[in-house]
């Protein structure tokens, strides 16, 4: 007997949360409103003198044993929709251009149905080379998702990683959701042991803490992806879907908790001084600026959803052009801090101000007082 999420009307069900997951974004601000990825609070120091021409600036770098043109990848986001297959296409289109790395939306829909894998692996068919990051959610891990499944998730788009995605506010708010979290940290664990490529565990978007990164190092997890608050609020999206549903309770928290999480450099920040494996940052990043200020802070690489997916969705033409500008941005901060490769960016100084500042310097507090 099918399991009863294996049932046409439910791929249904699946298909029409991709695509409110795609067009939400999309249609109404689900940015954060009261909190910032606090990136304004990190000022690098100006080199007035460079020694090095512009030209001669090298973005490429190694991650998980794979080269990149620059440390950037397109975040997690889509697939399990028709929606999705132009949004994914285009996004691999660009992964193979520039040498960026690309995640796929959670992908448990495209176990369902050969059609719905392939809103996936078009991404792999125009990415024959690019660094490709299959998903799954810490949930469904814990409901009992299988190592076999994992592997198949795996070769769906020939992955060369895959994120298990820890959202405990978003399943908590979606109307639908699963805010069952008892036994992930052992599934991490066993998928990590398991499963033949290096699994990254990322949030997506209330951050990772050092605590948590910490239990996720000791179960052998390859990267953390921290995914800080500051940018796509799925409070909001899903904060939205509950009010359509006429669902008030789970509005009233979507609402309540809007701008919840570690905003991202702060999350970056207390997790590169507590772990040893390499640390994506994202949540809310922006510009070619950003990506530096996260190189700087300790980052390995920098990855952005929601500018990527609103390009995406215009033209491969406008998503082109913005990778364009984010490329000359990350250059010129290069140059402008006298950093002529990704390995003297990170080496650079960094002044912290505001409310980073006051963070950083309580917790150290916190710490000695021990
Ligand atoms: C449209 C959209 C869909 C997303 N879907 C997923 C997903 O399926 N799995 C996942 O791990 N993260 C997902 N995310 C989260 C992103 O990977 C990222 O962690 C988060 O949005 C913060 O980045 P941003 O502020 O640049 O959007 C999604 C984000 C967006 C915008």
């Amino acid at each position: 007997m099918p399991d009863a999420s294996d049932l046409p009307a439910d791929i249904e069900i699946i298909k029409q949360r991709k695509k409110d997951g795609i067009e939400i974004p999309l249609q109404k601000n689900v940015q954060a409103r009261a909190t910032s990825n606090y990136l304004e609070h990190v000022r690098l120091v100006h080199n007035a003198l460079p020694e090095i021409d512009y030209d001669d600036i090298d973005t490429s770098t190694t991650f998980l044993g794979h080269r990149f043109s620059a440390p950037i990848i397109i975040d997690s986001m889509t697939g399990g929709t028709p929606e999705a297959t132009i949004i994914n296409g285009r996004l691999g289109e660009l992964a193979e251009k520039y040498g960026f790395g690309m995640g796929l939306g959670s992908q448990r829909a495209g176990l369902k149905s050969s059609d719905l894998a392939e809103t996936y692996s078009i991404a792999r068919k125009n990415a024959p080379h690019a660094f490709l990051i299959a998903n799954i959610g810490g949930a469904q891990l814990a409901k009992g998702l299988s190592i076999d499944d994992a592997r198949k998730i795996v070769q769906m788009v020939k992955a060369n990683a895959i994120a298990v995605h820890l959202n405990p506010l978003q399943e908590l708010v979606q109307p639908e959701g699963e805010p069952r979290y008892r036994g992930v940290l052992k599934k991490i664990a066993e998928l990590a042991k398991e499963v033949q490529v290096p699994v990254i565990v990322k949030e997506v978007g209330s951050g990772i803490s050092r605590e948590v990164a910490i239990r996720l190092e000791m179960a052998g997890v390859s990267a953390i992806n921290v995914a800080g608050a500051g940018g796509t609020s799925w409070a909001a999206v899903e904060k939205l879907r509950a009010e359509s549903a006429r669902n008030g309770p789970k509005s009233h928290l979507g609402d309540m908790f809007w701008d919840w999480g570690i905003p991202t450099a702060q999350s970056l920040l207390e997790v590169a001084r507590s772990v040893k494996i390499p640390i994506i940052a994202s949540g809310g990043l922006r510009s070619g600026l950003e990506v530096a200020k996260c190189i700087v802070l300790g980052a390995s690489m920098a990855a952005m959803a929601y500018p990527f997916l609103r390009r995406a969705s215009e033209s491969r033409e406008s998503l082109f052009a913005f990778a364009d500008t984010i490329l000359s941005e990350l250059k010129s901060s290069m140059f402008l801090t006298g950093s002529g490769s990704i390995a003297a960016l990170r080496s650079s100084r960094y002044i912290l101000t505001g409310a980073l500042a006051q963070e950083v310097a309580t917790n150290e507090g916190r710490q000695h007082s021990r």
